[in-house]
């Protein structure tokens, strides 16, 4: 069975680069929110994104158009019906990710993967809302998608092996790269990222560094591209807090306590690039 539709459900700022890797690789793909805003302010980004390649030549005029074709717009989960594969890419949140899941099974014709592009919640229990847990998996992509090389993918205590393939194969047609890792809260990549995030939260917390040389020190001292508190607000202030919320709980240990002035920024509403304020501010 080749994987041909794809469903990808969440059109924020991950939502929106997985359909456009998605799209160029030459599948047909359903962009779904519940927000029409935020499907329009997703096709808005990726036409963008695809204009900006079109000007440094590495893609025709006529290409771009094609990738925005195989794009359709939907706010209705049953579209989800006639797909191979879903790529879930909503709210850091386990109670929504799994009633969609458990609709999605409904939905879905039996071999349709299920997959979650979580950051560090158990791909076992999101799999648990279905009767189809061989077929759920976790598809881990990096921020900004159409730039970042990895995808993390998640096995769950019952992913199937052919699932596994299927998944990695489809990673190597996006032109990215599988590493595969077991089922643990924050995976690999968030296991180790973000306690670093939080640490740089709490330096700044408690006085010993401004934002900006908190940031200067991780680029100019370990070559880090960005500043962890930069890298938060990219990542979304919310996200990050959810993460550490996911390992504080799933370890048990106080070194994942997330910093209270995070929380302060998400209460605020101060969430980072998307919400124009975070640590920074942005036009
Ligand atoms: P975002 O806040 O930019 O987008 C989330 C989208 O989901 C919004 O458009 C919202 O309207 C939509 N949504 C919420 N509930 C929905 C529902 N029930 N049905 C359909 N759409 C719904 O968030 P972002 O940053 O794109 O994160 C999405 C997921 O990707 C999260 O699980 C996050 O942990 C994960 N992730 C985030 C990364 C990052 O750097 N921000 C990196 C890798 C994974």
């Amino acid at each position: 069975m080749k994987l041909k539709k794809i469903m990808v459900i969440g059109a924020g700022q991950m939502g929106s680069g997985i359909a456009q890797v998605c799209a160029q690789a030459g599948f047909d793909v359903l962009l779904h929110d519940l927000e029409k805003d935020r499907i329009d302010r997703g096709l808005h980004a990726i036409a963008k994104n695809l204009t900006r390649q079109v000007e440094k030549n590495r893609m025709t005029e006529s290409e771009k158009s094609a990738v925005l074709e195989r794009l359709i717009p939907s706010m209705d989960l049953h579209d989800a019906g006639g797909v191979d594969i879903v790529i879930e890419a909503v709210v850091e949140n386990m109670d929504v990710k799994r009633d969609i899941f458990a609709q999605l099974d409904e939905i879905t014709p039996d071999h349709t993967i299920l997959a979650s592009n979580t950051s560090s919640l158990p791909i076992t229990e999101i799999a648990a809302a279905t009767d189809r847990p061989e077929n759920v998996i976790g598809m881990h992509f990096m921020n900004p998608v159409p730039v970042m090389k990895l995808v993390e993918i998640i096995r769950g205590l019952a992913t199937a092996d052919d699932v596994y393939k299927k998944i990695e194969d489809l990673t190597k047609m996006l032109g990215k790269i599988p590493v595969e890792v077991n089922d643990f809260p924050g995976f690999v990549s968030n296991r180790i990222l973000m306690p670093m995030i939080n640490e740089a939260i709490y330096t700044l917390y408690e006085g010993v560094a401004t934002k900006e040389a908190i940031d200067d020190v991780m680029k100019l001292g370990m070559n880090h591209p960005m500043g962890p508190i930069e890298l938060a607000d990219f990542i979304g202030l919310d996200t990050c807090l959810s993460i550490m919320e996911i390992l504080h709980e799933g370890f048990g240990d106080d070194k994942y306590r997330p910093c209270p002035l995070l929380r302060k920024y998400v209460k605020a509403g101060w969430v980072g690039k998307k919400a124009g304020r975070g640590f920074y501010t942005y036009e």
